[in-house]
């Protein structure tokens, strides 16, 4: 009798072990509670949507791309780069629709942006000024063509009320393990 009760605990235990230790080791989504990504992208390859995609993928997060109220100018990217640093120059930051949601009700926030002349594109720019993340966990995401620059310290710069998690940048020209790191890099946030 009391060695069977042995058994029967020690199989209960091996069993919990087992299905605890395959989440922790894979560090799933439940981890991160309620999840929002929020996302511009403006180039035809959507790099940055692609990344949301993504991490949505990973947690289940609602997820929202941030949009101008006024649409941009329709340019090819030679003119639109010279456009964005005049509105950068003046200062002239693009009014956002409203979210829809309350940042600050989620638990994680993730906030995606391609690099724009090495800082965050101005949707996000506009983002960040404006909204109070509540104190939230906040991580940013940035993709840029071959060199990032400040982006992510600009981005802890800029964002009010948020506990700035470490951000990850991608050069998309040469990276090669793309959904690897950043798979690698989700799975490594807690709350
Ligand atoms: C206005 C503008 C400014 C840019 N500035 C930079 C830059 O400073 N560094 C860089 O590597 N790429 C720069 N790029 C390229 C984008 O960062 C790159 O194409 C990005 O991956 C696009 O993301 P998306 O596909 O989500 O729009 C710029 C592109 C635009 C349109």
């Amino acid at each position: 009798m009391g060695k069977k009760l042995l058994l029967g605990i020690t199989l209960i235990c091996v069993l919990a072990l087992a299905v605890y230790g395959s989440t922790g080791q894979t560090g799933q989504q439940h981890n991160l509670g309620r999840v929002l990504i929020l996302y511009y992208t403006w180039s035809e390859h959507a790099y940055t949507e692609r990344a949301a995609r993504i991490i949505q993928g990973l947690t289940n997060a609602t997820m929202i791309k941030v949009e101008p109220l006024i649409p941009f100018p329709e340019l090819n990217t030679r003119d639109m780069i010279a456009w964005v640093g005049e509105q950068r120059r003046n200062q002239l930051w693009p009014e956002i629709r409203e979210l829809g949601v309350d940042p600050a009700s989620f638990d994680f926030i993730f906030i995606g942006t391609p690099v724009w002349h090495q800082t965050v594109a101005l949707p996000i720019e506009t983002l960040l000024r404006e909204t109070d993340f509540g104190g939230r966990p906040v991580a940013c995401f940035a993709l840029a063509n071959n060199f990032e620059g400040q982006v992510l310290n600009r981005f802890a710069g800029l964002i009010r009320n948020a506990q700035v998690r470490e951000g990850i940048a991608f050069r998309t020209t040469t990276e090669t393990r793309f959904e690897a790191r950043l798979t690698q890099w989700v799975n490594g946030m807690s709350r």
